[in-house]
């Protein structure tokens, strides 16, 4: 069984304070922090680019997962790279030449990961598999933080956790969307595993470091 590992997204921190933010999830035990990228164009809605992931990379050491929700990604790489992040997704649907675009990530000294869409079949990952760190099943359309989780998504789970037991064992699956204590275990379950989730974490209710023990005792009991 893969080690499970939780990725508090900041899309769903507060932005004024978002140095302290990333620190107090790192205290509170997070295993990487995901960085949401968007640029208006592959989704409907604008974040942050580089010169952000440089401010906060002095508020902890974890390694910073960026997931790139923008067009042409293949021009951001390395400027990523030098801000700071150890791993970086690219979505299939964006890339004309992904098998390109995952050898440019490495190149970089950086594991490249690969995300789909819910509407994007597993096939798009057939012949990519090999070459990936990760692959990060969106359970919403991209785009926004606390949207519902989408149900579907979980056969689709399963059925890339046997794709890649043949094709590359090592892969991590990660799920990005609607990810809370209710749905993490599922899952996990289902063959994910790594948990990226923003309201669950950052969000209203409780403190960032109760979040982060309530959604990891939902995945370890
Ligand atoms: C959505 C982003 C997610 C988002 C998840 O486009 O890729 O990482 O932050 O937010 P929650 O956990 O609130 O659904
Ligand atoms: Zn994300």
């Amino acid at each position: 069984m893969k080690a499970l590992k939780i990725a508090p997204s900041i899309l769903a921190a507060d932005f004024a304070r978002l140095g302290e933010q990333v620190r107090a999830a790192s205290d509170a035990g997070a295993d990487y922090i995901h960085i949401d990228v968007m640029d208006g164009q592959f989704v409907p809605n604008i974040t942050l680019g580089p010169v952000v992931v440089a401010a906060i990379r002095k508020y902890t050491t974890l390694p910073f997962d960026v997931h790139l929700m923008i067009r042409a990604p293949e021009h951001f790489l390395a400027p990523f790279a030098d801000a700071g992040a150890n791993l970086i997704t690219v979505h299939a649907e964006e890339c004309q030449q992904l098998h390109r675009v995952v050898a440019q990530i490495h190149a970089l000294g950086v594991k490249p990961g690969v995300a789909i869409n819910p509407h994007t079949p597993l096939v798009a990952l057939e012949e990519i598999l090999p070459y990936a760190a990760q692959v990060n099943v969106m359970t919403v359309n991209p785009g926004f933080g606390g949207q519902t989780f989408i149900e579907s998504m979980l056969p689709k789970i399963a059925r890339l956790r046997a794709m890649a037991d043949a094709q590359n064992p090592e892969l991590d699956i990660e799920v990005d969307g609607g990810v809370e204590i209710h749905t993490a275990p599922r899952c996990v379950q289902a063959g994910a595993n790594i948990l990226i989730a923003g309201t669950s974490v950052f969000g209203p209710g409780a403190s960032i470091a109760e979040h982060l023990a309530a959604l990891r005792r939902s995945i370890e009991t």
